[in-house]
């Protein structure tokens, strides 16, 4: 009797076994080892490099970024603390598989044990990329299935820009040759050792991608909180994200060179990458990135038009999350009904887009009906909606998408 029991059907009992001492409500959070925060605190780089062991550090970097200067305080800080560098400054736009192998490439050939992103999203994505590409040579897509669990190298992440809060996230997003489609790959791996955080390095940002980039780390802050799958502390990094964004960011469109409120947002918007990456996002992020990816749309614009589309018609499962982040933007009143916070709080979100002068409907940035049904279907297979607090159909997608065409608000 014994013999005929297969080690597949051990295994299988063993799981469903385990499966029953799962803790109910209980999470995993996942952050970097180190967070260095504050203006030239570049300075401090090779201190944290050194505590996080590392012998030689390959610097992936945008190859405008670097032509600015802007790598030059990280490279003295590398080599003052005697360690060694190589530089791979060939990032240009959104990364794709090939640069991804050629940078792993350059990683093979110098021997680095510590990958060290520098720039906007595309870089950090990039670096993050290459950490743990490893000698995976088939699509993109595959990595996604379990998750990146391991890379050989260390990790580390310095913004240029505040808002896709990617020095905080397990998530990159690389186009992939293969299947001419981006592919989100996400994973504990991905999770940086090291976040820097360097107000002097954002103060050159022209107030439009400023704007842009805010509003990216406003929703991920809105679409974390009221995820399906957050947690107390996801919930409390989301909470204080909105509340620093929502006040800091038009003084920071309006004045970029005050490098105390370019900290503050940098802050806010690490808040807010550590919040999403702990609880997934939402509705508005399913329907951007199709958005994004057809139209050539800057992914925070696609945001601000989307959100408050997307609070509306989620309206009707998060009223009372809602009403939190109208006390969050200071926009709640004492004799405000729940349904009024929530109403409050979708209407301060939608003014701030207009005072920032982000547009506010789809049709101005050439998105057309006729691309309904495909963004639409596409948007049902976005790994963000699992977040999404509302169930959704398609025809819902269509609908929603069809309003912020027009730029008319319904339910
Ligand atoms: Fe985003």
């Amino acid at each position: 009797m014994i013999e005929s029991i297969s080690n597949a059907t051990i295994a299988d009992v063993v799981r469903q076994t385990l499966e029953q001492f799962r803790p109910n409500h209980g999470f995993t959070f996942r952050s970097p080892a180190i967070t260095v925060t504050g203006e030239y605190c570049v300075s401090q780089l090779g201190d944290a490099l050194q505590e996080l062991g590392a012998q030689h550090v390959m610097l992936v970097t945008d190859r405008n970024i670097h032509q600015l200067g802007l790598v030059s305080g990280c490279e003295s800080a590398i080599t003052l603390a005697g360690i060694e560098l190589t530089l791979f400054a060939d990032v240009n736009g959104e990364p794709d598989s090939k640069l991804v192998r050629q940078g792993y490439a350059t990683l093979q050939q110098c021997q680095a044990d510590f990958i060290l992103g520098v720039g906007g999203g595309s870089a950090l994505d990039c670096a993050k990329a290459i950490a743990v590409i490893g000698d995976h040579y088939g699509p993109l897509s595959e990595l996604k299935v379990g998750g990146v669990c391991s890379r050989r190298v260390g990790l580390g992440a310095i913004p240029t820009t505040a808002g896709t809060g990617s020095e905080a996230t397990d998530i990159t997003v690389i186009f992939d040759q293969t299947q001419k489609i981006k592919v989100p790959i996400k994973g504990p791996a991905l999770v940086p050792d090291l976040a820097l955080l360097d107000p002097t390095l954002m103060s050159g940002v022209p107030a439009a991608i400023t704007a842009a980039t805010g509003l990216d780390a406003l929703t991920h802050a809105v679409e974390s909180y009221v995820s399906i799958q957050s947690n107390p502390l996801s919930r409390a990094y989301a909470y204080h994200a909105m509340q620093s964004i929502f006040h800091t960011l038009p003084k920071v469109v309006g004045y970029g060179q005050d490098l105390a409120l370019r900290g503050q947002m940098a802050v806010a918007s690490f808040k807010a990458g550590l919040a999403f990456s702990n609880s997934g996002l939402g509705l508005t992020h399913a329907i951007a990135h199709q958005i994004g990816a057809r139209y050539h749309l800057a992914h925070g614009v696609a945001n601000a038009i989307l959100l408050p589309y997307v609070m509306q018609f989620n309206a009707l499962c998060c009223q009372h999350e809602y009403a939190h982040i109208a006390t969050a933007l200071g926009v709640s009143r004492d004799a405000m009904t729940e349904r009024e916070r929530c109403q409050a709080a979708i209407d301060a979100i939608k003014q701030l887009a207009d005072d920032l002068g982000l547009p506010n409907q789809l049709a101005s940035v050439g998105v057309t009906v006729q691309d309904l049904p495909l963004l639409a279907e596409q948007a049902m297979q976005d790994i963000c909606l699992q977040g999404n607090p509302r169930q959704v159909e398609q025809a819902q997608i269509e609908q929603l998408i069809r309003q912020a065409i027009g730029g008319t608000h319904g339910t």
